[in-house]
């Protein structure tokens, strides 16, 4: 038996991954993100096979993770969490100056409290997702205030995790 207030126990932040391959842009709201270690710095950010952000960094192996923060508004979040890029552009639906690029791939700074680059240096299948894990390659603090928790996102936002995060078996727990 699983029960999924055992996992919601674990702590989550909430990302924006942000990549780039051939000039198109795109990127996704991930909470399955972590540090892995410090010297190197390298991270890892565990995409649906489905996504197209997933499609376009398994080919353009370099991305961004913004870090949003408490006060991200949730139409904000649902560009990133709720709609694809396959049927979407979602840089064009968001302000100009909420992102910019950085070497071609785009690095959300709005309702963001930091931001990270990192080129991918390996790639592991998980049954329905691919785990990317990164170098980092800079990060820097834009701004003091809290970042947003999964916890806060599903119990102060009363936001939900469509079909495809790893997060969605949390929907269940109230
Ligand atoms: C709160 C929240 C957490 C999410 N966490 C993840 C995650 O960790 N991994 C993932 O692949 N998708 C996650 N998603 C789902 C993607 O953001 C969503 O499927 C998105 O529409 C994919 O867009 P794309 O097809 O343009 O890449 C999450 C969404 C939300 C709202």
């Amino acid at each position: 038996m699983v029960d999924p207030k055992a996992l919601f126990s674990f702590s989550y932040g909430l990302y924006v991954v942000g990549t780039e391959f051939e000039g198109k842009l795109n990127a996704q709201v991930a909470d399955a993100v972590m540090q892995l270690t410090s010297s190197p710095v390298c991270l890892a950010a565990c995409l649906n096979k489905a996504n197209y952000t997933a499609e376009l960094l398994a080919k353009g192996g370099r991305f961004s993770i913004s870090v949003l923060s408490e006060d991200a508004p949730m139409p904000f979040i649902g560009v990133f969490g709720f709609r694809s890029g396959r049927v979407f552009d979602k840089f064009a639906n968001v302000a100009p100056d909420a992102w910019h690029k950085s070497d071609g791939v785009p690095v959300v700074t709005a309702h963001s409290v930091a931001a990270v680059e990192a080129e991918v240096v390996k790639v592991e299948d998980v049954e329905t997702h691919m785990l990317f894990i990164g170098r980092v390659t800079s990060a820097s603090v834009l701004s003091e205030a809290r970042p947003l928790t999964y916890a806060d996102y599903h119990k102060v936002k009363k936001g939900k995790s469509p079909a495809n995060a790893p997060s969605v078996i949390f929907n269940s727990v109230s």
